[in-house]
């Protein structure tokens, strides 16, 4: 009976030797891969770099956080170039664009008396900061089939201005979304 509960507590002790072993052993196989697989990854990324236009995409901060910096005094200047299209007064015409006073929220081609273009009126729903910013980055690549014959706006920082002047074209402006 002794060496019987003797030989129960060895097994117990060996079994969780093995246990142990057999953890570190395990372990050793999920994460010893690991360093390997990093050491794979830095000469295409670098490569990368060098072409520009993946690491800029990457420099771009997210929208709310380029709202938080932006400054609708440099945006009104930027906004000239939308000028030779766009009037901004309330009440304003429409000219080759719609009058873009209170544009934030309002429906997607929903200005009074402009003729849209089919491919704007399809896309739907209200003018938000985001899809501002991505229709004044690339009109077309926003809405192929637009009318808005513009290139974009590419720098980020920008976009952000024109967006916090747009925000001041309002009784009653929309507030940012929140970083
Ligand atoms: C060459 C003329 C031109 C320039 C420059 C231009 N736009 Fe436009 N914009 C248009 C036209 C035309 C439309 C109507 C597009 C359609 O119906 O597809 C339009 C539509 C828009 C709309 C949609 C409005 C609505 O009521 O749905 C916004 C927003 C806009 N433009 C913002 C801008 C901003 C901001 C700039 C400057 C960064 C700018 N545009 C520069 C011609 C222009």
């Amino acid at each position: 009976m002794d060496s019987f509960e003797l030989n129960k507590i060895a097994g117990a002790v060996l079994g969780a030797l093995l246990l142990a072993m057999g953890t570190g052993f395990l372990a050793e196989l999920i994460y010893k891969p690991k360093p390997a697989g990093d050491r794979g990854y830095p000469l295409p990324a670098a490569q990368e770099t060098a072409g520009g236009a993946p690491a800029e995409a990457q420099k771009e901060e997210p929208l709310p956080v380029r709202l938080a910096s932006a400054d609708a005094t440099k945006g009104q200047s930027a906004a000239k170039k939308c000028a030779a299209c766009h009037s901004f007064d309330k009440g304003g015409p429409n000219k080759v664009g719609p009058n873009l006073y209170e544009v934030v929220g309002r429906a997607k081609g929903g200005h009074e008396g402009f003729n849209y273009s089919a491919a704007l009126k399809a896309k739907g729903g209200e003018w938000t900061y985001d899809d501002l910013d991505h229709f004044i980055r690339a009109p077309k690549g926003y809405i192929s089939g637009t009318i808005m014959a513009f290139a974009g706006v590419s720098s980020g920082a920008e976009r952000a201005d024109i967006l916090a002047y747009l925000k001041t074209l309002s009784d009653k402006p929309v507030e940012f979304p929140k970083p």
